[in-house]
């Protein structure tokens, strides 16, 4: 393993995870950073690295405490290694979280103070863009770390373009034979929403965006000739598709039994609040596509550049997340199983030993 001997960077504070009810059952590795010199603290979790090294996304968004973020990013990261075997791509599941606080250094020491830590790893894992983070934060990590994914390539144009393909997919299973005239409510108008929309529009769709950021989901509303919904409407709004595509836990229980939709497919990772809801979704007929399968489009692209693809190939290896979804939706109906669990089955499968969402 790479070590540095940076004097700003504390040493990393690392154990081994066993299992408990909160912890992923494998968990591979938790490492718990402070960098003293831009008073950054942050969170990596690799999950597993059967596949290959731990591919997922950097986290900059506030939390109430510590516990909080290492609760997070645990769940994040085994989300991520379900991704990447449905995918069929040769990474592992890792993510990481900085956590965003008062009294931080400017943002470039915060990525290069995070980037050190990821150095620490050896390439064992290796970050991306996620919620609140940026190509130029990866590309200041980059300075640092041996190995980031999507360095000037946003891979969200592509997450959309899964999660569009995992839309029509879902769409027809539940016996729509087009999106002309489908409601789709899509949550969250940012990097992956906005692009969604816009796609969902060409194809005729009804689009209902909702987002914390009034002025973004007017304009996307506009664009796509849609309406924009309350954020704390999301949930109540009657449409056809539910997209859900800004933030975590969604669907919970206080919701489950009333969410006015007919299929669930979205770009937001641990759209679930807990397992056990996507038996009582099956219950009320509500289709759910699990999120890791719908949303492997930028991972893919990232891939996809990793490995040299040309463009056309790329696009292709990327819809193939639609043909994935029919699969996936006809074995839960041939038996009995859900959604969720034939997923955990394919992924368990290619990684060779049982792989679930954590409880
Ligand atoms: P983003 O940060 O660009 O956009 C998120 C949007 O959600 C923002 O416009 C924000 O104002 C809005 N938002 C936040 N809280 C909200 C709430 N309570 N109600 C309504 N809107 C709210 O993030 P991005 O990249 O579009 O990602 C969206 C989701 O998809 C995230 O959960 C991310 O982890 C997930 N994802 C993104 C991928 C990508 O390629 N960007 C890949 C896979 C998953």
């Amino acid at each position: 393993m790479t070590q540095t001997t940076d004097p700003d960077v504390e040493p990393n504070r690392t154990f081994e995870v066993n299992d408990t009810e909160t912890v992923p059952e494998g968990t591979e590795q938790i490492v718990v950073c402070r960098d003293r010199a831009s008073r950054t603290r942050a969170v990596i979790a690799i999950d597993d690295t059967t596949l290959g090294p731990a591919l997922g996304g950097v986290r900059y968004v506030a939390y109430p405490n510590e516990a909080a973020a290492i609760a997070e990013v645990r769940r994040l990261a085994r989300g991520m290694t379900l991704k990447n075997a449905c995918a069929e791509i040769p990474y592992g599941g890792g993510k990481s979280v900085i956590i965003k606080e008062d009294g931080q250094g400017p943002r470039e020491d915060v990525m290069r103070g995070f980037g050190r830590f990821v150095n620490r790893l050896g390439g064992a894992y290796v970050p991306g863009v996620d919620m609140g983070t940026t190509i130029d934060d990866l590309a200041t990590i980059g300075q640092v770390a041996p190995d980031v994914s999507c360095n000037h390539v946003d891979p969200s144009p592509y997450t959309a373009l899964g999660v569009l393909a995992a839309i029509q997919a879902a769409a027809d299973v539940a016996g729509f034979s087009e999106l002309e005239g489908v409601r789709v409510l899509v949550q969250g108008a940012g990097h992956v929403g906005q692009s969604l929309a816009q796609r969902l529009a060409a194809l005729g769709a009804h689009v209902l965006v909702a987002d914390v950021d009034e002025a973004r989901a007017a304009a996307v509303a506009k664009e796509t000739k849609g309406e924009v919904v309350a954020p704390e409407a999301v949930t109540s709004t009657e449409c056809d598709i539910f997209s859900p595509c800004a933030i975590a836990r969604v669907v919970h229980d206080r919701n489950v039994h009333t969410l006015p939709c007919r299929v669930i497919v979205g770009a937001a990772n641990d759209v679930l609040a807990h397992r056990a809801l996507d038996r009582r979704l099956a219950e009320r007929g509500v289709l759910y596509v699990p999120d890791f399968v719908a949303n492997a489009g930028g991972v893919v692209q990232i891939h996809a550049i990793r490995a040299g693809w040309d463009e056309v190939t790329t696009e292709q290896e990327v819809l193939r997340i639609g043909p994935r979804v029919v699969e996936l939706l006809q074995r839960s109906a041939a038996t009995g199983r859900t959604p969720l669990e034939v997923a955990e089955d394919i992924a368990s499968e290619r990684i060779g030993r049982a792989v679930q969402i954590p409880v």
